[in-house]
């Protein structure tokens, strides 16, 4: 029998079908999630304890380009823990040594004294093999003066309560970690009390988010900016709001000094509490067997630690499809088998190799691949892009099948397909979570409404500062949030926001913060 007639499969383009209408999200959707977005905001920004935290920073302005210093900055809460030395120059530029350090599961699932003894190792040792400032009499010298300390400003990308620049409890971990007697504790003191424990005269002065280093790091080096972005591991966004709108703040110091005051939203934990979004089979299998089920879940459809595990999700449904496999001969390798076997750095690689051969940037059509005769219609240059495809299945960061024997030109499409449909569903998602904070502030309106006169005249251009794997390696990923962003806001708005990377942003960010609170006297 020809190995295309056993394809026959009572309906195949139907099952296609029905994923990728699970997958479309239409505009309507988007504008109906923008309006629930927003709500979500006001909800959060109204009383504390809401899913979408909405989390006050004590940051009050944002930089402008002439600030100068040299501080150390760590940074947890990505895919790796980083050390760096941040030299600001003052003109809009910086100098900046780094190092990485991975941090295991262990770490990230026992005991919280254990994980920041780990961070302060992890300073101590950037300390004395990269640190282009000598420190080393600062380093275990009991005489030291504290005022003669390191200063440090920390980048802890999870939810904090924040007190003050240099203060905050831990609201609850996210992206994977859960070690044990964090949450409730002070951050700040969790580090500083393990620098102490080492005798180690670094100082932790500052306290931010990612989201908020982003923004600080992009308002340096480009002179403005009014929300920073992540697009990583996790997701999440922080914007510069005026302390009157900021409601549950009301009657406290804070709000007495009126002015603006950078919020991190926590965006996303949006739709946590209610169900706005279009949910997939696929995204509650995920969720469920997540290490926090119901929690998460605007990140769990964004962000690059779920885009490669909904991906692999979908893909083994195809291979388990009954009554016949419709994908790599019913048979799965021990990555797709495996919980998070699935890194989003494939979905990356595969969008690379198929528009490297041409393809339409972040086009998802449908193609006929339950068609029997898919194969023997496909023109040279789509088995061009096929095979381009293939090669990143074989390949080292691929599916782990071995010969091209196991893998059909129809598979490598069905595998394109799929992963580029839930890469641009998270795309359009995240351009739906920008358009809602130019809305908030007042930047655009919502489809359908009139925008009074003296925004449609505006042309100011709108600074977003953007950060992590997705924006940086996803090939479509700014396309399709433009897109979004332009259906949602309109074009003449779209065409200002200028989003540009924060490269760095995390050590840029927690140097800038220390700065600010060395000038609080902190
Ligand atoms: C998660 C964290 C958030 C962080 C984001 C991006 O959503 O809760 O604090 O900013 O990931 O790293």
């Amino acid at each position: 029998m020809p190995a295309i007639a056993s394809f026959a499969y009572p309906d195949a383009q139907g099952v296609f079908d029905q994923i990728n209408k699970q997958f479309y999200v239409s505009p309507e959707v988007l504008t109906e999630l923008t309006k629930a977005f927003l709500d979500e905001i006001a909800l959060g920004l109204s009383e504390y304890n809401h899913a979408m935290a909405m989390i006050p920073t004590f940051v009050t302005g944002v930089p402008d380009g002439t600030e100068t210093g040299t501080f150390l900055a760590l940074d947890l809460g990505g895919t790796n823990l980083r050390v760096c030395e941040v030299v600001l120059n003052g003109d809009k530029t910086f100098n900046l040594v780094q190092n990485q350090y991975k941090v295991s599961e262990a770490l990230k699932h026992g005991e919280a004294t254990a994980l920041f003894d780990y961070l302060a190792d992890s300073v101590d040792a950037f300390l004395t093999t990269h640190a282009t400032t000598d420190y080393t009499s600062l380093q275990s010298d009991p005489s030291a003066h504290t005022s003669d300390a390191v200063h440090l400003g920390l980048t802890f990308s999870f939810p904090v309560e924040q007190t003050a620049l240099n203060s905050g409890k831990i609201l609850t971990w996210t992206k994977g970690f859960s070690a044990k007697h964090a949450i409730g504790n002070d951050v700040v003191k969790l580090l500083q009390d393990a620098f102490n424990r080492k005798h180690m005269h670094v100082k932790c002065v500052a306290l931010v988010n990612d989201t908020v280093g982003a923004l600080l790091s992009r308002a340096y080096t480009s002179g403005g900016c009014f929300l920073g972005a992540i697009f990583g591991t996790g997701t999440n966004g922080a914007y510069l709001e005026d302390v009157d709108k900021i409601r549950k703040f009301a009657g406290s110091a804070a709000a007495a000094n009126g002015g603006a005051m950078v919020v991190n939203t926590e965006w996303g934990a949006f739709n946590n509490s209610k169900s706005h979004l279009p949910v997939t089979p696929f995204d509650n299998a995920v969720d469920r067997l997540s290490i926090n089920p119901g929690y998460q879940i605007f990140e769990k459809f964004i962000s690059g630690m779920y885009l490669g595990e909904i991906s692999r999700t979908v893909l083994l449904s195809l291979v388990d499809a009954t009554p016949k496999s419709l994908l790599f001969k019913g048979k799965a390798t021990p990555s797709l088998n495996q919980h998070y076997g699935l890194d989003t750095r494939f979905l990356s690689e595969i969008e690379a190799a198929w528009i490297d051969t041409g393809a339409t940037k972040g086009s998802v059509e449908l193609p006929p691949l339950g068609k029997p005769s898919f194969e023997s219609e496909l023109s040279d240059a789509a088995k061009a892009k096929l095979t381009a495809v293939r090669k990143v299945i074989l390949g080292p960061h691929g599916l782990g099948y071995k010969s091209e024997d196991e893998v059909s030109l129809r598979d490598a499409a069905i595998v394109r397909w799929v992963c580029a449909l839930v890469a641009r569903r998270a795309a359009l998602l995240s351009g739906v979570a920008v358009a809602t904070t130019l809305i908030q502030t007042g930047r655009a309106v919502l489809p359908g409404q009139e925008g009074s006169k003296a925004l449609r005249e505006r042309n100011e251009k709108i600074g977003v500062g953007v950060d992590g794997s997705l924006v940086e390696n996803y090939p479509n990923f700014n396309t399709i949030l433009r897109e979004s962003l332009r259906l949602l806001v309109g074009e003449d708005v779209e065409q200002r926001v200028n989003i540009g990377l924060a490269k760095d942003g995390s050590g840029v960010g927690a140097a800038l913060c220390a700065l600010q609170a060395l000038k609080q006297g902190l």
